[in-house]
């Protein structure tokens, strides 16, 4: 099923549940202070769950390009090293805005994965979440036997406020979540550990592929939770994941979201993915940078030297000393694929078109910036690194000097520092 077919199915099922098509909101945000970027699908529905506006619609569904690059959900660190994160991913959203809650919640989830996307049931575990003492809530006893009528006592599973409790920031909206996992294992391995043992465990092929918020609270500014007027349902489903499992892949890059993306990255380098882990991690840091930056450029983002801004910058920064250290590219090569983005998106998201030439002059402009100084930062680099080989810290200075003279985003150095194992 291509990935087209899974957005398009996923808005139509929850169409025939009385659900309204909302389009997406830019990705950029600029109405609310505490956040930079649009980061879960909740974020454009925020003054309703809080009950400071009201809902045109009680029950909508969406699909919402999302970035995870900054603040309380980052998800930087961990794309390219495995093949299922992103900082750039689209959430197949769905929700009530004070009308059913987590029955028809949950029997809906059941409905769409079983029998609109013929998920195996065997494969399929719910977690429930387990109550907080700190927090004062109790276990949530109800959504467990919600998932009884459908599924056996050990593809239940309880989760903590880590995994199943869920809050947009630090401030704002908040509940207890359901989530449901999968597992991808071979019988094999399936038949020696229990795939509940593995669910939220960072195991690659037990993975979640969707949670279902009831969304109940508010955090204050102080950390305080007040209950909220009404209780809504929040729902997100990452489409990347969703495509590859039903694409029959172990990684969302080889899911039909990312294989044009990367076939443009083999040619181009002229490296093929798949052979050696640091070209493939390289690959797959790039295709993710730059289906975020394509977005976010294309939603009035700006690369620059402060706040969102900076972010964009240094998630460019960081994807061209990936080609430029791991696929030997010494010229911009990223601006060309922002055109791949737009071809493989387009459909879903029209606007893209209409910035390609934007988007391109902006990455383009950036790239070129940046590897007039990226060279000389890295011999300089290498240089601290020769003059103390057995080094386990770099001094503040040395950081200091690669941002200031060479243009070294902080976190970069931490990571080429990483890289050296200081
Ligand atoms: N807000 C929840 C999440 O982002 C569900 O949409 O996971």
């Amino acid at each position: 099923m291509k990935s087209k077919e899974v957005r398009e199915k996923f808005l139509n099922f929850y169409k025939k549940k009385g659900h309204a098509i909302h389009s997406a909101v830019p990705i950029v945000n600029t109405h609310d202070p505490t956040l930079f970027f649009v980061n879960a699908g909740m974020n454009p529905f925020k003054g309703i769950l809080e009950g400071r506006q009201k809902a045109p619609n009680k029950r909508v569904v969406n699909s919402q390009p999302c970035l995870r690059v900054s603040g309380k959900h980052n998800d930087l660190e961990d794309v390219g090293n495995d093949t299922y994160h992103h900082t750039f991913f689209e959430m197949l959203g769905i929700w009530s805005f004070g009308d059913y809650f987590k029955a028809e919640a949950i029997d809906w989830a059941w409905e769409l994965l079983t029998t609109c996307y013929n998920l195996p049931k065997e494969r399929l575990y719910a977690t429930v979440f387990e109550g907080s003492k700190e927090e004062n809530i109790p276990k949530d006893g109800a959504a467990k036997k919600r998932w009884q009528r459908f599924l056996p006592e050990d593809q239940i599973v309880w989760g903590n406020k880590a995994d199943n409790f869920w809050e947009m920031g630090n401030q704002g909206p908040c509940g207890g979540s359901t989530e449901v996992h999968i597992d991808l294992r071979s019988e094999a391995d399936r038949s020696k550990i229990p795939g509940h043992k593995l669910v939220n465990q960072d195991h690659e092929e037990v993975i979640e592929l969707g949670n279902w918020v009831m969304i109940e609270y508010y955090r204050r500014e102080n950390g305080e939770l007040t209950p909220l007027p009404e209780k809504h349902i929040d729902t997100g489903i990452g489409l990347e994941r969703l495509a590859m499992v039903l694409q029959g892949k172990k990684s969302t890059y080889d899911s039909d979201l990312f294989l044009p993306l990367l076939q443009r990255i083999q040619e181009k380098s002229g490296q093929i993915y798949g052979k050696e882990r640091k070209t493939d991690c390289a690959m797959r840091v790039i295709s993710d940078h730059i289906r975020a930056l394509t977005f976010a450029i294309a939603d009035g983002g700006m690369p620059g030297a402060q706040k969102a801004g900076y972010v964009l910058r240094r998630m460019l920064r960081r994807a061209l000393r990936y080609g430029h250290s791991f696929l030997d590219f010494s010229s911009p090569f990223l601006y060309a694929l922002s055109n791949q983005v737009v071809a493989d998106m387009k459909d879903a998201y029209p606007h893209l078109e209409s910035q390609k030439s934007h988007i391109q002059a902006t990455i383009h402009q950036e790239e070129r910036h940046f590897l007039s100084t990226l060279s000389r930062g890295l011999v300089h680099f290498k240089r601290i690194l020769s003059e103390n080989p057995e080094k386990k810290e770099l001094e503040g200075e040395a950081i200091f000097t690669l941002y200031d003279r060479y243009g070294f985003p902080y976190d970069l150095t931490a990571l080429m520092a990483k890289e050296e194992g200081i």
